[in-house]
């Protein structure tokens, strides 16, 4: 099954592909819009868009779903199975075509220069992991988001989970498909709504810094066991 229908809506998980263009877009404009505040965002929706999801997506490193009610995206959820490695080796296969987007971005706004600070602080911190956090295949959240509209109880699912829970839920069993056993991610140690997220799905905390930022990584090992997580997607 992959639609389920509640309290007269259709809701449904779908997986965004390169080829989807309005998927894409989509997706680019929910990062913009929900995750602005990241380190990433701040270098302009084509950046956004081309270099941190079309060129990962390109190598089938990350991967990217959306959960609609009644076909309109309202969320989405980005993970990957090499949580180590993927950023670095996207940067080497695609410095060509990343280098002209960012120029572009840069073009289109000067002031970007100031988030490109951050973003390589960002990058080298996450260079600094490989052999430490661990090693590949990791899974990793990179965002999930769901705007604000879709967070209403209506929008919950007779068996529990909200829009967010069933697309952590669904990241969660696509890695254990890949044969992932851990799954994380790296939060702002202020950004409570996701954590409260993650405490309620039962993730383990640890306190982190990234690029002089406080963070909590959160972890889960997989398969999730929450009876709660039973989604009609997998
Ligand atoms: C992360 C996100 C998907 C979580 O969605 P959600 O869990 O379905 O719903 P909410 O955000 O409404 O928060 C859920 C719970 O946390 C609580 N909460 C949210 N913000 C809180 C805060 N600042 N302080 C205390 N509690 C808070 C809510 O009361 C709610 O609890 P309840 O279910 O017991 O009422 C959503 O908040 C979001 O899209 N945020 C913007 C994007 C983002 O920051 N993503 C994470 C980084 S990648």
């Amino acid at each position: 099954m992959n639609e389920v229908e509640h309290n007269g809506h259709i809701h449904r998980i779908r997986d965004i592909t390169l080829e989807d263009r309005a998927g894409m877009d989509r997706v680019a404009d929910l990062h913009i819009e929900l995750l602005g505040f990241g380190p990433m965002a701040g270098l302009g929706r084509l950046f956004i868009k081309d270099a941190c999801y079309a060129n990962n997506m390109r190598d089938d490193q990350l991967k990217v779903a959306v959960y609609e009610i009644d076909g309109v995206a309202g969320g989405f959820v980005a993970y990957t199975d090499r949580s180590i490695s993927f950023h670095r080796t996207s940067l080497k296969k695609h410095w060509v075509r990343t280098a002209f987007t960012l120029v572009r971005s840069l073009l289109q706004d000067p002031r970007r220069i100031g988030a490109l600070m951050r973003a390589l602080a960002v990058l080298g911190s996450r260079r600094t992991e490989h052999g430490v956090v661990g090693n590949d295949p990791m899974g990793e959240v990179v965002c999930v988001a769901v705007q604000s509209e879709y967070l209403k109880t209506e929008y919950r699912l007779p068996s529990g989970p909200r829009p967010g829970e069933s697309l952590i839920a669904y990241a969660a069993h696509r890695l254990t498909d890949l044969g992932v056993d851990e799954m994380r991610m790296l939060v702002d140690a202020d950004n409570k709504a996701v954590l409260f997220l993650y405490r309620a799905l039962g993730a383990r905390f640890e306190k982190y810094e990234q690029a002089g930022e406080p963070m909590v990584q959160v972890w889960f090992d997989l398969p999730l066991s929450n009876q709660e997580l039973e989604i009609p997607w997998t």
